[in-house]
């Protein structure tokens, strides 16, 4: 997922989407626009109040009007991918969500064979899908993102993996689609990569100024990867076994966004320290820390993200005030903490 940085903070300005954005909306993408959309059917989560509106656009071109309008009526906007590793406070969001995942999907290779394969997968395609294709088609290296849930966009914009590796070592180039309306083919030694995050360039068609503090905003459309040949067969046992090592270790069939807190850089876990301050099973509201991993909260059934957050700050207070450490979320957090548009 990536986003507008306006998006991000609940105290930028409050934002109001006129009739006329509305109307111009509708005109450009009919049926494929939902108003006052509810988040939580939008996230793993399942929590989140309204976005003002989602948009599923099927096709580039499409994509391209509605970034590049949206940019030109400095309307706010985000895209969200799988949303599994999304917070929606209960407020919603004052904007527009961009799903590419219905429609803008799909894998193709450019080329493969016994030398490493390069294939071009769309942003919405999930990361699920790839790592079965890749399985299927002897095609080795995604291991580490076996039973990762969301889309490949998502998966690039977070880098998201696990101890075993991550999307930048798999990743040679994405394609960018930045609110001018151009797209640009980025190669991975000018992306800067992080700890679940990848920032873009700035560059001459990403309209942003050079000396903006800003992150530049673009839309990942799509990411090449290179993966070395190898036996399906040994794939697939070798995905087996990841996977159900997961399952073992983590509560994979309960509403969670994965691992909340990002693990400190060194030392002990996230995991580890919020399993050792007492905090399993501890619950505010529907929000509850895993009996099972530590490092997942999860939704009961009728969490508000106002429960998470409130047993997320139990968490972060508890383990500062015992080992003085700052843990902060892996997940990103977005939206109002009250639906406010409507009266601005
Ligand atoms: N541990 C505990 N108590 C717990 C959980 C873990 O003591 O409640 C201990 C484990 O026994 C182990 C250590 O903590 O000794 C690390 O645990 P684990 O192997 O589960 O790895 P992790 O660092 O907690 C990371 C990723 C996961 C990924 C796993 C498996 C982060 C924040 N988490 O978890 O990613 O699935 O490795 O490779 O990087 C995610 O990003 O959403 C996610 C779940």
């Amino acid at each position: 997922m990536i986003s507008c940085t306006a998006i991000h903070d609940e105290f930028e300005t409050r934002f109001f989407l006129e009739p006329v954005h509305r109307s111009w909306l509708t005109d450009l993408l009919g049926d494929r626009v939902q108003f006052d959309a509810p988040m939580q059917r939008y996230t793993t989560l399942g929590v989140g109040g309204p976005a003002d509106a989602l948009v599923t656009p099927s096709d580039l071109e499409t994509l391209k009007t509605l970034v590049s309008g949206l940019h030109r009526r400095s309307i706010p906007w985000m895209v969200v991918g799988g949303g599994s590793n999304l917070l929606v406070r209960d407020g919603g969001i004052r904007g527009i969500v961009i799903v590419l995942g219905a429609y803008y999907k799909g894998i193709d290779e450019v080329s493969s064979g016994d030398t490493p394969a390069e294939l071009s997968v769309r942003a919405g395609t999930r990361l699920a899908t790839l790592c079965r294709y890749a399985i299927d088609h002897g095609m080795a290296g995604l291991a580490f993102a076996q039973g990762i849930p969301g889309s490949v966009g998502g998966a690039i914009a977070m880098n998201a993996g696990t101890s075993a590796g991550s999307i930048e070592d798999v990743l040679t180039s994405i394609a960018v689609l930045w609110p001018t309306g151009q797209v640009q083919r980025i190669d991975k030694k000018e992306l800067a990569f992080d700890y679940r995050q990848l920032t873009l360039p700035v560059s001459d068609v990403s309209g942003m100024s050079s000396g903006s503090s800003d992150a530049p905003c673009g839309v990942i459309i799509d990411g090449n990867f290179r993966l070395e040949p190898a036996d399906t067969r040994q794939l697939s046992l070798d995905a087996q076994k990841i996977v159900a090592e997961r399952r073992q270790r983590q509560p994979l069939g309960i509403a969670s966004a994965g691992c909340f807190f990002k693990n400190p850089s060194v030392g002990l876990s996230a995991g580890q320290l919020i399993d050792m301050a007492g905090l399993k099973g501890k619950r505010v509201g529907g929000a509850q820390v895993s009996m099972l991993h530590a490092n997942f909260i999860i939704n009961r059934g009728q969490a508000s993200a106002a429960d998470i957050l409130g047993l997320a700050e139990l968490v972060e207070t508890r383990v500062a005030a015992q080992f003085g450490i700052q843990l902060e979320p892996e997940v990103i957090i977005v939206g109002e903490s009250n639906y406010a548009s409507k009266s601005v």
